[in-house]
């Protein structure tokens, strides 16, 4: 051991860069997209090539404001140590092996967790022990807005609805052509078990001129905005096509209705002359009988016209 030392601390007299081990970062912080994947690295210094069997890695993220820090991934005499790994990162975090022979250790997430952001330390002995931080923060941007509209029935007011999910916390914002509008709307969130924001935003008002409504989720950590689009004048058109399409359901229900009721009248009109004939029949001659039976018949005919 002292052995060791004295000959290390002669080297060092004669070049410091033969003796110094160190672990350099070549980018300290990392931002990540939610549910994508993510690889950080750590640089050390290697002399010819790496011999594994004497090497030692060792990845640990910290989250803010939690004291425990969580093992990502071990490497130590060429192998990986999985026993100690954090039930979190199992099946998530590599490292890629290839990379090592080149003095570079990068650790692979994969499917990136709102709880994957944090402080990350990067430990590494290699003849020689370094260690370095790295930064992940990760983020969700609200992609896809769901919409909804609604009617207060028995007041002229609608009422839209938007709602996203995303992280970090995003405003909401509404506004037509002429007006910002977000005064009137009311905006609150939960977290979903993935550690979302599920922020919903409804805006309830009287529709008057304006025609374009929009609702735009923002935050600053986020790059661009997303927002969605309304317009009343699709609504009232809606409506529109909606009454024409009941009118033409009416008309010819009322029509056949109308039809149907004038032939049963007819039919039962005829019915009651016909028995009242049929009673009075042996009174009467022959002769008139035929009259009445020709009369009938003709008008029958002029009924099967009119249908
Ligand atoms: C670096 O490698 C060369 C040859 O491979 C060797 O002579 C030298 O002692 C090595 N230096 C250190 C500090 O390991
Ligand atoms: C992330 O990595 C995994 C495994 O390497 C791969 O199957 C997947 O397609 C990658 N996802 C993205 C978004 O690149
Ligand atoms: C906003 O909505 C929530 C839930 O929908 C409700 O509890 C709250 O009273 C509303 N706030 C206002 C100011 O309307
Ligand atoms: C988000 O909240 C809405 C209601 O505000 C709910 O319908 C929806 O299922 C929630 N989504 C998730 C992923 O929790
Ligand atoms: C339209 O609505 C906005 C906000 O609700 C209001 O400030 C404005 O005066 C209204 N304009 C008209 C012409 O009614
Ligand atoms: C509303 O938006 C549509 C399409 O984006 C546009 O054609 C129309 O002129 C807008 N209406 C007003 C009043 O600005």
């Amino acid at each position: 051991m002292f052995q060791i030392l004295t000959i290390l601390l002669l080297e060092t007299q004669f070049s410091m860069v033969l003796v110094l081990f160190t672990v350099e970062v070549p980018q300290q912080l990392y931002i990540a997209e939610y549910g994508s994947n993510v690889t950080m690295e750590c640089r050390f210094t290697v002399n010819g090539s790496v011999d594994l069997g004497l090497l030692t890695v060792f990845w640990e993220q910290k989250r803010q404001g939690s004291l425990k820090p969580k093992e990502v991934y071990a490497f130590r005499n060429g192998k990986a140590l999985c026993p100690s790994q954090h039930p979190d990162y199992i099946g998530r975090a590599s490292l890629l092996h290839s990379e090592l022979m080149l003095g570079r250790a990068i650790l692979q997430i994969t499917d990136v967790k709102i709880t994957d952001a944090g402080s990350y330390l990067c430990l590494i002995d290699y003849q020689g022990v370094d260690y370095k931080y790295i930064a992940l923060k990760v983020r969700a941007s609200y992609k896809t807005i769901n919409t909804q509209v609604m009617r207060i029935p028995g007041e002229d007011k609608l009422v839209f609805m938007c709602q996203s999910e995303g992280f970090p916390l995003a405003e909401v914002f509404w506004q037509n052509e002429n007006f910002n509008l977000s005064g009137s709307a009311n905006t609150t969130y939960t977290l979903t078990a993935d550690g979302l924001y599920n922020v919903t935003s409804i805006l309830t008002f009287k529709p008057n001129t304006s025609e374009n409504y929009t609702c735009v989720f923002w935050n600053k950590e986020l790059n661009g905005e997303t927002s969605a689009h309304f317009s009343t004048l699709a609504l009232i058109s809606t409506q529109y096509t909606g009454q024409k399409f009941l009118i033409s359901l009416i008309i010819p229900t009322c029509v056949t209705v109308a039809v149907l009721l004038s032939a049963l009248i007819i039919f039962q009109k005829r019915k009651s002359f016909k028995n009242e004939q049929h009673e009075k029949g042996d009174d009467f001659n022959s002769q008139t009988e035929a009259l009445y039976l020709s009369t009938v018949t003709a008008s029958r005919d002029s009924g099967s016209v009119d249908l």
